[in-house]
């Protein structure tokens, strides 16, 4: 795995209020990706943000805007979160009945195609859609929340999906999200990994969000020696 990883900040534990400093602040940081969470209410528990944020975000930051779609039917918000300005566009497979259309629909608005995997959902539902894909993402926790705990097998679907990407000479990154930390982090690289996303282990950090972003980034050293 040669690729240096990439650091999504998610949003969802950011104060609202002051949606503009934590941005600026996970710039600062060194921030790669900024990951923002769509939650419908259906495929998850919760309600959480949609493209007014998206559009807040692009006014505020240049850095890339990682969508993480999780709703029923993502095929009927594509359009609407590309113009909000999102440079890649997340679908769940257990949510998205025609996943080709699907994925092809979202390159063809010019943005990256992302598939997302439940932790049960194996990689083989996936499998024949990769050359529509230009990031499988590995959930490892159930998608819903910020602050869980990392599901421990998760690592192991990530090693497998990184044989199967390297033995079929795929590109795609592989991104992993949910119970990231200065720990995890480093384990999911070995593994892997090459897209982190990360809410509370920035969020939550004593000194700060920029503090979070570095101490997150200082942790993979070791994975990357
Ligand atoms: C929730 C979201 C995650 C979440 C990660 O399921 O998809 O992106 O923000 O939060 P942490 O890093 O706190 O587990
Ligand atoms: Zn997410």
């Amino acid at each position: 795995m040669s690729r240096t990883p990439i650091l999504s900040v998610s949003i969802l534990s950011a104060d609202f209020a002051h949606l503009g400093d934590a941005l600026h602040q996970a710039e600062e940081g060194g921030a790669d990706w900024i990951h923002i969470d769509v939650m419908d209410g259906h495929f998850v528990p919760q309600l959480s943000m949609g493209t007014p944020i998206v559009e807040a975000c692009r006014r505020t930051t240049k850095l890339p805007l990682d969508v993480h779609l999780m709703v029923d039917r993502p095929e009927d918000l594509i359009a609407s979160f590309v113009q909000a300005g999102a440079d890649s566009i997340t679908v769940h497979v257990e949510a998205a009945t025609h996943l080709h259309h699907c994925l092809q629909s979202i390159r063809e608005l010019g943005v990256r195609a992302g598939v997302a995997l439940n932790p049960a959902t194996p990689i083989g539902a996936v499998e024949e859609a990769l050359a529509h894909t230009d990031l499988v993402l590995i959930m490892t926790v159930d998608p819903g929340y910020a602050g869980q705990v990392l599901i421990p097998p998760a690592l192991d679907k990530v090693h497998r999906l990184r044989d199967l990407l390297q033995a079929t000479g795929s590109t795609v990154h592989l991104q992993v999200d949910g119970g990231i930390n200065a720990q995890t982090a480093p384990q999911a690289v070995r593994q892997g990994a090459d897209v982190l996303v990360a809410a509370q282990a920035i969020f939550g950090h004593p000194q700060g969000v920029a503090a979070g972003v570095r101490a997150l980034r200082e942790s993979l050293q070791p994975a990357l020696a």
